[in-house]
């Protein structure tokens, strides 16, 4: 039976809270709520004939739905990466070790030293904006480090952040030698780093397939845009980036709805261990994918990090 043409339109306006609400009109009902609508025409609609029109239908020709996608539908092309302020981020995020940091680091360097021996590999940590951990944790184990940013004030930073590294990074340095022998065996980490790292412009979209032995990546798929799917390309791009049976450790930001750098904010994908577990799964193996809970919210809507480790596959890259 053919089916009426339907419309629907969107109307957001600033909420309490000043986070924005979505309502969407429809001559169809909606699919969650199964509200149907009764509106035709209403496609301009000044806040207070909105706020008469919701008085008047209330919930029978509507659904009011916040929308997190409003304030974060930002994409990766849109953000302003070469504003972000690398020591502002640097200083606010890892100017002391916290408990989630620390828990991460000793869960990877566990993992890395017991995944990643045997020979010396070229590894790459994408998104490295202004954290040295991921490529501290890779130190003993590479051959070279690729530093794969696309902000062009972090790219400054970490050329001069790793040459050689300041003393910031010691106390991670020191949660990777009680994680692992491995890392107490390691020696002169301060002189290594710099003669092995190499730093790349570059965008994650832009990453080629299978081309390194061991890999990182903190903080990015998810807090570099406010469009899902360009987080799941990002996350598989990463890891098909890796070559067959690559050790790999990604940690996202758990629940995210953006994030401010100085005064600038930046878009972010709400993402759970679901939603990490749904998009790495095709292209790992032994995949182990953890909540590591919140101590301190010391970021924007901190509800912690999820934590992925594994090995890459054999599946090609979609
Ligand atoms: C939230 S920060 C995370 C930085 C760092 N990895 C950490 O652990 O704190 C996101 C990083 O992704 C970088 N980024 C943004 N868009 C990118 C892209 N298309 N490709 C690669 N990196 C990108 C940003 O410049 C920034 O360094």
């Amino acid at each position: 039976m053919p089916r009426a043409m339907s419309h629907t339109v969107s109307v957001v306006f600033e909420g309490r809270n000043r986070s924005p609400v979505k309502i969407l009109l429809s001559t169809d009902p909606f699919p969650d709520t199964g509200v149907s609508g009764r509106l035709m025409g209403t496609y301009q609609l000044s806040l207070i004939a909105l706020i008469q029109l919701l008085r008047s239908v209330r919930s029978r020709s509507m659904a009011v739905i916040p929308d997190q996608k409003v304030a974060t539908a930002v994409s990766n092309a849109d953000a302003p990466w070469d504003e972000f302020d690398s020591q502002w981020y640097a200083d606010h995020n890892y100017g002391e070790i916290h408990p989630d940091d620390h828990a991460v680091i000793s869960r990877v360097g566990r993992f890395f030293a017991t995944r990643a021996i045997g020979r010396k590999r070229h590894a790459i940590d994408v998104g490295s904006g202004t954290n040295l951990y991921p490529a501290l944790a890779m130190l003993p184990v590479a051959e070279s480090i690729t530093l794969w940013e696309y902000s062009a004030s972090n790219v400054r930073w970490l050329e001069h952040g790793v040459r050689p590294y300041g003393q910031l990074w010691d106390p991670f340095w020191e949660a990777l030698r009680e994680s692992a022998p491995m890392y107490r065996r390691f020696q002169r980490p301060r002189a290594v780093l710099p003669a092995i790292a190499k730093v790349e412009k570059a965008s994650v979209f832009a990453l080629p397939e299978g081309l390194w032995d061991l890999g990182t990546m903190f903080f990015v798929a998810e807090s570099i845009t406010g469009i899902p799917t360009e987080f799941e390309l990002a996350t598989r791009n990463f890891l098909t980036s890796l070559r067959p049976g690559a050790p790999f450790a990604a940690a996202f930001i758990r629940n995210s709805r953006g994030y401010h750098v100085r005064d600038l904010r930046f878009p972010a994908v709400a993402v759970t261990e679901y939603e990490v577990r749904r998009v790495l799964r095709p292209y790992a193996d032994e995949l182990t994918v953890e909540h590591v809970a919140p101590g301190q919210a010391f970021r924007d809507g901190w509800d912690g990090m999820v934590l992925a480790l594994g090995s890459r596959n054999r599946r090609p890259r979609p």
